[in-house]
């Protein structure tokens, strides 16, 4: 394995995400203010090429997965070319996406001949007026839709990621839980995090420990799963049903040790923990010409300054007004 994606606690980097814009369809209370976010200049987003001659180098190096994303990964024009051109790449062994679901039946038969082998799709809400509530626009329809396609067209497990929000939608777990019991889903329930913007609160996070008890109380005989290596998700299932259930808990046990991601930000950053802000242009050395090697030593210098664990909480602690419990959620953390 590559030494130069290889950290200094040993992790091994083998799964690569791709953001190929920062723009989006949604507006997601827990991701983006209604007006949308500052966009960068278009000359300052990598180009197609640039992506591609990015990844083929992390692939060269021993990178095995690479997962596009966003924004809305399926609003750039061109995606189905990417998806294409990234399936050449010897090596790469699984091409997936994470999308909010709305354009996805549409483009899904191109985008699986393009050889997209594995998709995750957000949806929060099982409730129309909810979903509208939550994305501040309209399309459940196009995502039920979007992950109805998918699961006819044979991926599987189809995984939905739900972010779960108390007072919001705590109480559509046990309906979501429901859903697995007929289809090949694997839903995800995402403990809440906080960024800059999303007006945080501590006490909308409900933790992964209280969704697992919620879910027992209804199905006791949930089972849990083996644990997949540098997975984000604790699997559960109920024993004959055809789906599963998971959680990602990146707030209550992070999953850092095992942690083998790297990311590309759509203007070209690789940012080497979801949390941490230390970031490196690799647009600006693309454009300066470097060669390969000179790109080597600059991933291999930020791989090598990664982290333990994240920074996630000493985010929060340094954010203006933070209430007094959450403080409390602080110390009881250390
Ligand atoms: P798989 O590749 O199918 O395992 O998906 P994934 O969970 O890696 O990616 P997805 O885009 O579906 O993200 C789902 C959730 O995982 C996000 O909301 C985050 O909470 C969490 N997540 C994804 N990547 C990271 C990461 O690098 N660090 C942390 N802490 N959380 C992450
Ligand atoms: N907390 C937890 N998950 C989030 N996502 C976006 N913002 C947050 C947040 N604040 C999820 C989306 C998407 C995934 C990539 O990240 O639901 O499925
Ligand atoms: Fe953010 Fe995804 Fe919602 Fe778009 S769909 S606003 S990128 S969470």
């Amino acid at each position: 394995f590559s030494a130069f994606l290889t950290d200094s606690f040993g992790r091994q980097h083998s799964y690569l995400r791709i953001s190929l814009t920062e723009k989006c369809n949604l507006r997601c209370q827990y991701c983006m203010p209604e007006e949308g976010v500052p966009l960068t200049p278009k000359a300052d987003l990598l180009t197609t090429e640039e992506i591609l001659t990015l990844a083929r180098l992390f692939v060269k190096e021993g990178i095995d997965k690479i997962r596009l994303t966003g924004g809305e990964p399926l609003i750039r024009p061109d995606v189905v070319d990417i998806v294409a051109r990234l399936h050449q790449l010897e090596g790469l062994r699984t091409i997936g996406i994470t999308t909010n679901g709305i354009n996805l039946a549409r483009l899904l038969p191109q985008l699986q001949k393009a050889g997209l082998s594995a998709i995750n799709i957000s949806l929060d809400t099982l409730v129309p007026a909810k979903f509208e509530f939550i994305v501040r626009r309209k399309g459940f329809h196009k995502v039920m839709e979007g992950i109805h396609k998918a699961i006819e067209l044979g991926y599987s497990p189809v995984k939905v990621n739900c972010v779960v929000m108390r007072g919001l939608n705590e109480d559509e777990l046990l309906d979501f839980v429901a859903l697995t019991e007929g289809l090949p889903l694997d839903v995800r329930f995402i403990e809440y995090m906080p960024f800059d913007g999303n007006r945080w609160n501590f006490k909308k996070m409900v933790s992964y420990k209280e969704m697992l008890d919620t879910l027992r109380q209804q199905w006791p005989e949930l089972e849990k799963l083996p644990e997949e290596e540098s997975s984000t998700a604790k699997a559960f299932k109920i024993p004959g049903f055809r789906g599963q259930v998971s959680f990602i808990t990146s707030m209550s046990e992070h999953f850092c040790g095992t942690c083998n991601r790297l990311r590309i930000t759509a203007d070209g950053n690789l940012k080497v923990c979801l949390f941490g802000n230390s970031e490196v242009s690799l647009r600006d050395h693309l454009r300066a010409g470097a060669s390969e090697e000179e790109l080597r030593r600059v991933i291999g210098a930020a791989v090598g300054r990664k982290k333990r664990q994240h920074a996630g909480m000493f985010s929060i602690a340094q954010m203006k007004n933070r209430p007094m419990i959450l403080i409390e959620f602080l110390l009881l953390l250390q």
